[in-house]
């Protein structure tokens, strides 16, 4: 089923195809989980002294309760957490140093106080620009030397985020698993301390400038304004 809105939807207003829009639009469960490859990582980048927190929850979360870590997942979807909990229980993995917290990134994470994080992975919603709101309010809760870790890097949303940050010099590419998932280290104590100027990814020659406007269309535009 669909996480990222509460509302039920037409599988029109996707441009999915059909098939996978009209999955999207029920209510079958569905798992959308990371990469093992990126779990394994997880797994040997964390232990049980570590602080990790993620956006969406999911055999994620299940790893970094299995490595003992101080973590918290911010997730919406109550029933997700739900299922998470029970397998956990089915399955003798502890949850006890683990925090749900059963709200949207975009409404809890401005007044989350938990710091000096190890480990941030961004994986909950993925529409433009979740990625961006998610990075902002927990980059600089991650420590100097911390690891970022951006999941579905294919898409155009998540991609533009790690566009900036491969030329950032607050950020370093660690790994890249398949084009899919980018993890980056944190370099500097601090990200925000920053102006717009000192962002590589602001030079012109970093990035394709916006087409200027050609100057029939500023006329057409003009003369629509003057006629309403
Ligand atoms: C791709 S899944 C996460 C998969 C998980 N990392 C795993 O390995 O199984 C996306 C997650 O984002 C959550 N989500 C959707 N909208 C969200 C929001 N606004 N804030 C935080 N999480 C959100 C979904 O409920 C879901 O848990």
């Amino acid at each position: 089923m669909e996480t990222e809105i509460e509302r039920s939807f037409d599988p029109s207003e996707s441009f999915l195809p059909h098939s996978a829009s009209e999955i999207l639009a029920s209510d079958l469960l569905t798992c959308h989980g990371i990469e093992s490859d990126v779990l394994t990582f997880i797994a040997e980048n964390v232990h049980d002294t570590s602080r990790t927190l993620e956006t969406g929850a999911g055999c994620s979360t299940l790893v970094f309760a299995l490595r003992g870590c101080e973590h918290m997942a911010v997730t919406p979807s109550q029933s997700e957490i739900s299922l998470i909990t029970r397998y956990a229980v089915r399955n003798e993995i502890c949850l006890g140093k683990v925090r749900f917290v059963p709200e949207s990134s975009e409404k809890y994470l401005p007044r989350c106080e938990m710091d000096g994080l190890d480990l941030v992975l961004l994986d909950g919603k993925h529409a433009f620009p979740w990625p961006m709101l998610d990075w902002f309010y927990t980059a600089d809760k991650l420590r100097k030397g911390g690891l970022m870790v951006i999941d579905d890097v294919q898409l155009r949303s998540v991609a533009i985020l790690t566009e900036f940050m491969s030329v950032d010099p607050g950020w370093r590419l660690v790994e890249n698993f398949s084009g899919k998932t980018h993890v980056f280290e944190k370099v500097r104590d601090s990200v925000h301390d920053v102006a717009w100027h000192m962002q590589p990814y602001n030079r012109a020659e970093a990035t394709p400038p916006v087409a200027p406007i050609k100057k029939a269309t500023l006329l057409r535009r003009l003369m629509g304004k003057v006629g309403r």
